[in-house]
């Protein structure tokens, strides 16, 4: 089946149905990579619960939220599904700290787009090594940038096909579904924090602010780490 064809038939699938027939039409070559956010906890709790043949895993960049580490512990406790978890190269985290500093993100756009290539864009390039879809928990109503996707779209830096199930979830309906199926989440999203990256680069945003104001809050960017580079790369 070509893109095309896939983006049709995926197109009026449910996420449950999708998930499903992705895994049975590309058997053990399926890997969803969840950041522990709540539409990932909604997609990991679909496989889950489906006993669904795909791999999960998740990035360690060194720098999340302690309750992110509670979270992933009690997920596969719950779930009893594995997820891997990928680390950063520690010579090239050894590098950037020892010569930028620990914090050097904060400093310039330039510094922050290379301590999320080193922290998640090369953990991210090993992690999809041998699979051919990758799911993702991406939302149209995120951002710009992720409105003009598709739920079936290829990855040309990748070289990876990426299926996003939640693609056309709002939040709302995403919020309803974890309340009504008791999917455990971050206690951190009931404080405010909408999405979340890691600690020193997520805050929780303010009344009426986007969602993704509290990513980076301190730049002007186009609030991507670089992992959806397809995107990101024409901002
Ligand atoms: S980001 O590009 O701004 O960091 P975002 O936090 O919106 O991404 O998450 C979008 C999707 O990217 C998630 O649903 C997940 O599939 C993937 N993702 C983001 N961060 C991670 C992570 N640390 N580990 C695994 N997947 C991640
Ligand atoms: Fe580094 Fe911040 Fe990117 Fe995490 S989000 S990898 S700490 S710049």
């Amino acid at each position: 089946m070509n893109i095309k064809d896939l983006q049709t038939k995926f197109q009026s699938l449910s996420a449950q149905d999708g998930l499903q027939a992705v895994s049975q039409l590309f058997p053990k070559k399926v890997v969803f990579s969840s950041s522990l956010g709540q539409e990932d906890q909604v997609i990991t709790h679909l496989i889950a619960n489906s006993n669904l043949d795909i791999d999960i895993f998740s990035l360690d960049t060194g720098r999340l939220f302690p309750e992110a580490y509670t979270l992933l512990e009690d997920t596969i406790r719950k779930y009893k599904k594995d997820i891997k978890i990928y680390f950063p190269e520690q010579e090239a985290v050894s590098e950037f700290v020892n010569t930028k500093g620990i914090n050097a993100f904060f400093k310039s756009v330039k510094n922050r787009k290379e301590c999320c290539f080193i922290r998640k864009v090369k953990p991210l390039q090993k992690a999809l090594q041998g699979y051919e879809i990758w799911v993702t928990g991406l939302r149209a109503e995120q951002s710009d940038n992720r409105q003009a996707m598709t739920n079936i779209e290829f990855d040309e830096i990748n070289k990876i096909i990426k299926y996003h199930p939640l693609l056309h979830w709002t939040y709302d309906e995403m919020i309803a579904y974890i309340k009504k199926q008791n999917i455990p989440y971050n206690p951190l999203h009931d404080q405010n924090f909408i999405s979340i990256g890691c600690a020193p680069c997520t805050r929780a945003i303010f009344e009426g602010e986007h969602p993704r104001a509290g990513r980076w809050y301190w730049e002007q960017s186009a609030k991507e780490c670089g992992l959806h580079a397809t995107y990101f790369d024409k901002k």
